[in-house]
């Protein structure tokens, strides 16, 4: 009996309750599960995640399926989000942006992506820097040539787990920076649409660094569903992370929160933590905003190291690498926060409509 079952989840918690909601916090109350099907032994329990690979839903679904085989059936969960949540057709974009240039975007980029990607997720990473497209050396994949299938779409390069396309496979470097700038107008927002992605769960995109038009048109044609906003303490970088922050305000993307990049320095003979520019400004931006800050990553060496032998740092075993591991994290129990509460905030207004 399906009630069986559904008594069984009613002991699961939510992941994270909609704050103002009543004392139910069980997956059931909150809406998370759909209609369960029981087929001989087997219970079919559509449920309403948005984030695969997040360590909130990866843990949701084992108590799911402990939860059905205390009520004695064999459990086969699926993921049934409604049609209106953003995204849900396609992969989640996921904007990566500053205010302000050479500020560790491309590092956290890359990270991030290649982190997903660890995880189990596919993933995507669009480089649309076309000033400095370094991702591809960050990879390690630079001069790769660009193929185009038998439908004449561009095929991502594949490194590390990632599908990669950037402009930096496309533009000359003599080229003039006009030129390239007008392609940012121009071509960037529809590049995307020509690349063959495959099955994508995850798109991390790079965007064009400051707070200007190219990047409003970017947020407005692509379905970004979030943004990490990276800046550096310092007060410059700070105020173009603000408007960084602002560039949001107008778009149904949310910031995720900040990443506080060169942060601190570790020296590596005394151990100790140094600040090198004025600590907990990434702090003060995200009280400013109400953000959260998801990471602080200190000045390390080693991080520029990777970015020349094209090694993701994230894919290494040292502290740094699981800071970055830790982002990636985080970054997609936000995504999945999001997408349950859209989810779960529409289940409500329908149901009281009715
Ligand atoms: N935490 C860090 N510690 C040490 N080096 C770092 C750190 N973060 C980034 N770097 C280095 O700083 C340089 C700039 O970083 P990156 O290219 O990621 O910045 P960016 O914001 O994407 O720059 P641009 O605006 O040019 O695109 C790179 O050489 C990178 O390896
Ligand atoms: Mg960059």
């Amino acid at each position: 009996m399906s009630s069986a079952i559904r008594d069984q989840l009613s002991t699961v918690e939510t992941p994270d309750p909609l704050v103002d909601d009543s004392e139910e916090t069980d997956i059931v109350s909150q809406g998370l599960v759909g209609e369960i099907t029981v087929d001989g032994d087997t219970a079919a329990v559509p449920l309403a995640l948005g984030a695969p690979y997040s360590p909130a839903e990866t843990e949701l679904a084992v108590a799911v399926r402990e939860a059905v085989e205390a009520a004695g059936y064999e459990p086969s969960l699926s993921v049934a989000i409604d049609d209106e949540t953003p995204a849900s057709e396609g992969p989640i974009v996921i904007a990566v942006s500053s205010g302000k240039g050479g500020v560790g975007k491309s590092t956290i980029a890359v990270n991030l992506a290649a982190g997903i990607a660890d995880r189990g997720a596919t993933v995507g990473l669009f480089d649309t820097d076309v000033y400095g497209p370094n991702i591809p050396r960050m990879l390690g994949v630079q001069g790769e040539p660009v193929r185009a299938d038998q439908n004449q779409r561009i095929v991502p390069v594949e490194a590390h787990g990632l599908k990669l396309m950037s402009v930096g496979f496309l533009v000359d470097k003599e080229m003039p920076v006009v030129w390239r700038g007008s392609m940012v107008d121009q071509t960037l927002t529809e590049l995307w649409h020509e690349v063959n992605w495959g099955q994508l769960d995850y798109l991390v995109v790079d965007l064009p660094p400051g707070t200007g038009d190219a990047q409003l048109t970017m947020l407005q044609q692509m379905p970004v569903m979030g943004s990490v906003v990276v800046t550096t303490p310092q007060d410059v970088a700070l105020d173009n992370a603000r408007k960084g922050v602002r560039l949001f305000d107008d778009h149904a993307a949310d910031v995720f929160g900040i990443v506080e990049n060169m942060s601190a320095f570790v020296c590596s003979n005394c151990g100790e933590n140094h600040e090198v520019f004025r600590a907990g400004g990434g702090a003060k931006l995200a009280a400013e905003f109400d953000l959260p800050v998801l990471s602080r990553i200190p000045l390390d060496p080693a991080i520029g190291e990777a970015g020349e032998t094209g090694e993701p740092i994230v894919l290494g075993e040292s502290d740094i690498s699981e800071l970055f591991g830790d982002l990636a994290c985080d970054v997609l129990d936000h995504v999945g926060r999001r997408r349950r509460h859209s989810h779960t905030a529409r289940t409500d207004s329908s149901e009281t409509s009715q």
